[in-house]
């Protein structure tokens, strides 16, 4: 690890866009430790304290969801050159684990989530900023299938959440951090032209002239 401070890319999009597999094709064009990835769904806040049953009702598509400044402290650090313990987090839990990851500071940091594009301070500290981008319906059936397999829920707290929560915060929040995007990529997480595009500007910031 040299000095030079790291290459910071936002991905945001709406749920379902394919945010998290872009990271995942970012990560897996260069060696793991030239990447770090903090997802911001890890740094939901920590809700041990409230029983199941209200936890199941927050609001998790608010930005008041999210612990912002332990994000941005963790952000700071790892430009800083130094290492964080990244929280994790349990979508079947609805909480953070006891556990944390260690990541270690690299030339490239990606962070990945819902509202990454929506604060300013988090804006500022990137260098590229994608939005990933998908129609609504099909973000909607990916999401139903991935929570169901994945997150432990039914079809119809899926259903619930969604119309109660999920669509009015994309409305308000999500979409119009658009905007702010360098880089819109269509059709969700699995453009390869986009991603190939993406991964050759990795690339080059790896090699010559670049953060390497
Ligand atoms: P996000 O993190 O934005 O919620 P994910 O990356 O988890 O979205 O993608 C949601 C689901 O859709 C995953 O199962 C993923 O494999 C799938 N997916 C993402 N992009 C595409 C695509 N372009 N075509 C088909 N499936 C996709
Ligand atoms: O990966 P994705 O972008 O879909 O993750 C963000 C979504 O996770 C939000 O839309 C939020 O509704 C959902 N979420 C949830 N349960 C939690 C925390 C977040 O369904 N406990
Ligand atoms: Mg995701």
């Amino acid at each position: 690890m040299n000095s030079r401070r790291p290459f910071v890319i936002g991905i945001a999009g709406g749920t379902g866009s394919g945010k998290s597999t872009v990271a995942d094709a970012v990560l897996a064009a260069a060696l793991p430790e030239r990447v770090a990835v903090l997802p911001m769904d890890n740094y939901y806040k920590d809700q041990s304290d409230l029983p199941f049953e209200e936890r199941i009702r927050v609001n998790y598509d608010h930005p008041a969801a999210f612990d912002l400044e332990l994000y941005l402290a963790h952000i700071a650090q790892l430009r800083q050159g130094r290492s964080v313990e990244m929280p994790l987090y349990s979508f079947e839990e609805y909480t953070r684990l006891k556990e944390t990851i260690r990541v270690e500071p690299a030339p490239v940091v990606v962070l990945e989530g819902i509202l990454v594009l929506f604060d300013e301070r988090l804006r500022e500290l990137m260098d590229l900023r994608i939005f990933v981008d998908a129609d609504a319906d099909v973000r909607f059936i990916r999401r139903l299938q991935r929570d169901i397999l994945e997150r432990g829920r039914t079809v119809e707290s899926v259903v619930e959440q969604y119309m109660e929560r999920v669509r009015p915060m994309h409305l308000s929040f999500v979409e119009p951090s658009k905007r702010y995007a360098d880089v819109i990529i269509p059709h969700g997480g699995k453009n390869s032209a986009a991603l190939d595009m993406l991964t050759a500007r990795i690339h080059s910031l790896l090699t010559a002239g670049g953060v390497a």
